[in-house]
């Protein structure tokens, strides 16, 4: 059985997004050289059945950056976003302390905001996890999880007291 290969062409194009970690310097060129990963990594979005492109930029704590994008599958439901997609990357090569996740799509007319799934599952990794929502020609609104999810649930509800 043979593995998908990556196309050569969006590889070539978008060198950043083919690597799965790059270092980030400084804040403020941290911010929109997230912002540029997260759109880089759009490119290799599957999303041959809603024709909407999404791609997530997470930055831990050390300065390491996972980049994810949409997948979709033909059996609909099994499709994964981007955002969990990119973290999902990220704790299986041993990063679970994370600063900021950046997202981008292509929609010229408002920032992309992130599913009630994605929201709950970056919350899992913190609350005050920064989320930068982006547009095609990076600009940006900045929010955190902890607006986005108010009252949310998180592992350490599992430790309350039960009766
Ligand atoms: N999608 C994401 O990847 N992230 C979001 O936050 C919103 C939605 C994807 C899922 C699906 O592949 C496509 O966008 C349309 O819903």
């Amino acid at each position: 059985m043979s593995t998908p290969q990556l196309r050569p062409e969006l590889v070539n194009g978008h060198s950043s997004a083919a690597k799965s970690h790059i270092q980030l310097h400084g804040m403020q060129e941290g911010v929109t050289g997230l912002i540029r990963t997260s759109l880089d990594a759009k490119e290799f979005a599957y999303c041959p059945y809603s024709k909407f492109r999404v791609g997530a930029a997470v930055l831990a704590r050390d300065g390491k950056v996972f980049t994810g994008c949409n997948v979709e599958n033909a059996c609909y439901n099994l499709g994964i976003c981007a955002e969990r997609n990119a973290i999902s990357k990220a704790v299986s090569e041993g990063y679970r302390d994370f600063k900021a996740i950046a997202i981008a799509s292509d929609m010229t007319d408002q920032f992309i905001s992130p599913c009630g799934g994605c929201r709950q599952f970056m919350r899992e990794f913190g609350a005050s996890l920064d989320v930068y929502m982006s547009k095609p020609d990076g600009s940006y609104e900045e929010t955190t999880v902890d607006a986005l999810l108010p009252r949310s649930f998180g592992p350490e509800d599992l430790q309350m007291k039960k009766e």
